[in-house]
């Protein structure tokens, strides 16, 4: 290990250096501990995790692929800072090529999965709801949790908002157009103050295929989305329901905003339309000071925008019912980041602008379905890749995880994407108005604002290597630089917490969680706290109870050039012949017991 580097940062590990080698690695002083694996039970009557003897039946009892998103409730609800709880995770994808045996690398594995595997798949994508504690120091699941849950590709789900029972969303299971089965790539999320979870569908297009995506009246809405014949889930030759075909209007059903209620195993989630359809990365909130809720969010993809959503009414903490369709009456915003450090939030309302009829807009419910379209008629901002988008509860201030693209040229940039084949992204941070009179204070801005400032934080890469690389003060050129943010964390000390996604291709780096000061001498000195297994991003940093816990979701461990089932990259977690690797969620804790970062 390396010297703290800067004496004006508050934190006080050291950083690991980028050349730690492949395999997992944490800072000085700490302990990682899995938590949950792929194939742990989590309901009762899961059976232990037996990659010979996978079926649908078990997987739908045990714990996901690929975890992303992580939320954490506590038991009882309502308490602070104890150590005991709900996690809540989304699982996003599915490796067949590293889920089962014999069927080759990834390209020709989804040519070769069986029906019996699609059924598999299809119960290791959604969400799980697993019941954990802390006991002697360590983090372990609660067994027979009675809160424990898992949702999947088929649980069912209600259709709520703008697009609710719209002729767009009807098919031959569900005439009303208000009942969906599943939701699916859940990436990242958010919560609300009135202690549900949201959990958003981010790459949907990858699923639905067949020679009816380019064909009919729907055909030039989904190519906005990104929806291709040769779908990369081949689902469609097992089950109608993926072929657009057979059901053109399905892939409208998906790539919501999914809001559910962790403390009850039995409530039926419901897609929250108003937030709009596209690739939703995340969805994080905030509460302008007269009680109304804004939820921040990313499409991710190149040259797509950040949303915002902000609702009608304030929320109400006496009378938590009351909040139960808060989501669904609001505005939806898409951002204008201005050359001049200014920001717009451009509302996306039938009737105004060029949302009308004459542009194939007939309602709000079409507005929401193609909100890709209406925010480009708006001249939203093209943007990096949006992934991201949360806020510091200290400050008030707002991160956008802007994760790369490549597909930017010269002549393509602006201020707020100012660097050509950007291989390493950057992070802008938003400034809302601050409060004035009786709501001013620290960290309390007016998130509700059509207008904000922005200001670059920092632009990834290595320093001096990376062209346009740079990050406030002189970071570490061995192991402080990052390359490719994707999901980000607080502390309650205000200080960011970046997980990446993509660095092995683009800096030769592995991925890994880094944390940097957010004001002061320290800030955007980013520095790296760990790194992950060959193959595997990092996803969902989440500060545990009183800051004394970091979960990660280590996601798609062996995913790299030729790592198959039967050769696997590594064998993460388990590390042993015939166990392939699994997607896990691990608890990082400090050996002492103190504060992550301290
Ligand atoms: Fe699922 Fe944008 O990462
Ligand atoms: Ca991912
Ligand atoms: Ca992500
Ligand atoms: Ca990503």
């Amino acid at each position: 290990a390396e010297e703290a580097r800067s004496p004006s940062s508050s934190l006080g590990f050291r950083g690991l250096p980028q050349g730690t080698g492949p395999g997992e690695a944490v800072a000085e002083g700490y302990e990682v501990q899995v938590l949950m694996r792929w194939g742990d039970p989590v309901l009762p009557g899961a059976p232990a995790f037996d990659p010979a003897k996978q079926s649908a039946e078990a997987q739908a009892l045990q714990f996901g692929y690929n975890n992303d998103y992580l939320d954490f409730f506590p038991l009882p609800k309502g308490a602070a800072g104890g150590e005991h709880g709900l996690l809540v995770v989304n699982h996003e994808y599915t490796n067949p090529e590293l889920m089962f045996p014999g069927l080759g690398g990834a390209r020709e594995a989804r040519q070769r999965t069986s029906e019996a595997q699609m059924r598999v798949e299809q119960m290791a994508h959604g969400a799980s709801v697993v019941e954990i504690r802390r006991e002697n120091g360590r983090w372990v699941p609660v067994r027979g949790g009675a809160l424990n849950r898992r949702i999947t590709a088929e649980t069912e789900m209600r259709v709520s908002g703008p697009a609710a029972g719209h002729e767009r969303l009807r098919t031959s299971a569900d005439p009303t157009g208000r009942r969906v089965r599943g939701t699916l790539n859940n990436c990242a999320g958010g919560n609300t103050p009135w202690g549900t979870v949201l959990i958003a569908e981010e790459n949907f297009n990858y699923y639905f295929g067949g020679p009816g995506v380019e064909t009919g009246p729907q055909a030039a809405a989904f190519k906005r989305y990104g929806f291709v014949r040769d779908a990369q889930y081949t689902w469609h030759r097992f089950d109608p329901r993926f072929d657009v075909a057979r059901e053109p209007n399905e892939p409208n059903r998906f790539g919501w905003v999914v809001e559910f209620d962790p403390y009850d195993p039995g409530s039926v989630p419901v897609k929250r339309t108003a937030l709009g359809r596209f690739k939703h990365e995340g969805c994080t909130h905030a509460i302008s000071s007269d009680g109304r809720v804004v939820i921040y969010m990313g499409d991710d993809e190149r040259f797509d925008y950040v949303y915002k959503f902000v609702t009608a009414r304030p929320w109400n903490s006496d009378e938590p019912g009351l909040n139960r369709d808060l989501l669904d009456d609001g505005t939806l915003y898409v951002a204008r980041f201005n050359d001049d450090g200014s920001l717009d939030w451009m509302p996306l309302v039938h009737g105004q602008g060029p949302l009308t009829e004459a542009n194939g807009f007939r309602s709000q419910g079409d507005v929401v379905i193609e909100a890709r379209r209406a925010a480009d008629l708006l001249g939203a901002t093209p943007m990096d890749r949006p992934e991201d988008v949360e806020v510091n509860p200290v400050t008030g201030r707002v991160y956008v995880m802007l994760t790369n693209n490549t597909s930017r040229r010269d002549n393509g940039t602006g201020a707020a994407n100012p660097r050509p084949n950007n291989a390493h992204g950057h992070v802008i941070e938003i400034l809302p108005p601050a409060m004035s009179g009786a709501n001013e204070g620290r960290g309390r801005m007016d998130h509700a604002a059509t207008s904000a400032r922005w200001e670059v934080f920092l632009m990834a890469g290595q320093p001096g290597t990376h062209a346009g690389a740079a990050y406030h003060a002189a970071v570490d050129a061995e192991g402080g630089w990052l390359s490719c943010p994707d999901n980000c964390a607080f502390d309650s000390k205000g200080r960011i917490w970046i997980s990446t996604d993509g660095a092995p291709a683009a800096a030769r780096i592995a991925d890994g969680l880094f944390a940097a000061d957010t004001e002061g001498d320290g800030r955007a000195l980013t520095r790296r706290f760990y790194a992950a297994p060959t193959g595997a991003e990092v996803c969902g940093p989440l500060l545990g109870p009183a800051d004394r816990t970091v979960f990660l979701a280590i996601q798609h461990p062996g995913e790299d050039a030729g790592s198959t089932f039967d050769k696997p990259s590594t064998r993460w977690p388990d590390n042993r012949e015939g166990m392939p690797p699994r997607p896990s969620v691990i608890a990082i804790v400090k050996r002492d017991g103190g504060e992550i970062g301290s």
